[in-house]
């Protein structure tokens, strides 16, 4: 009687169908996991210019961000997704008050919901160092910053006209809202 020969064609094929079902579980994994959000270190200089520099016409180099990552009146915190930075937000106090700098979530990120939950963590550590009040500027047609800033509690209190160049030239302005911290 002969034996079947043994079928080691299929090892590699199944190898192959088994690392694409990991890499499909890691994937939905990754997309499904909470994102965390914690304070910047240093190390994350260069991940933070490349953020700012996908999100805004005059992006921040990793210079700048080192420099305000040192600072001590200048609170700044990341949203990761295992170690990939996904979202930042950064504030500078004086005294009780605060102005937010800026924030952005990376393009792939946005229209989820995830700066709400960035800004809110934010604004609680910013309530734990004594912050009272906090502003910021917003262009006055960015919708999705004014919605997320909206239904965080900000309100108007001032507007500041040609405030910002966008890359057409064009100037627009800049609305000036406040948040109270409880
Ligand atoms: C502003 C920003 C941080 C918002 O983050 P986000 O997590 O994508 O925002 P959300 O998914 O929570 O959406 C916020 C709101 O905008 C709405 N929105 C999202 N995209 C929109 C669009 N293109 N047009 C109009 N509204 C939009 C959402 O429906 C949501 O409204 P709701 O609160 O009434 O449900 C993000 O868009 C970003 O990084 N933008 C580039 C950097 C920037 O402009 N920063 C603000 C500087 S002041």
């Amino acid at each position: 009687m002969t034996l079947p020969a043994p079928r080691v064609p299929l090892r590699k094929p199944f190898r192959k169908s088994f690392r694409n079902s990991w890499r499909e579980l890691w994937r939905k994994v990754w997309h499904k996991a909470p994102p965390a959000v914690v304070p910047a270190t240093p190390h994350d200089a260069a991940a933070l210019a490349a953020l700012h520099g996908a999100s805004f016409h005059r992006g921040w180099d990793e210079a700048e961000f080192a420099d305000m990552l040192g600072r001590t009146d200048t609170l700044v915190h990341v949203m990761r997704r295992g170690r990939a930075v996904v979202g930042f937000v950064a504030s500078r106090i004086a005294a009780d008050e605060s102005e937010i700098l800026s924030i952005a979530l990376q393009p792939s990120q946005r229209g989820r919901g995830l700066s709400g939950a960035l800004l809110h963590s934010h604004l609680g550590h910013l309530a734990g160092r004594g912050v009272k009040t906090v502003f910021l500027e917003v262009e006055e047609h960015n919708r999705p910053a004014l919605a997320l800033y909206a239904r965080l509690g900000f309100r108007q209190v001032g507007r500041r006209e040609r405030y910002y160049r966008d890359p057409t030239g064009a100037q627009t302005a800049a609305l000036v809202l406040r948040r109270d911290l409880s």
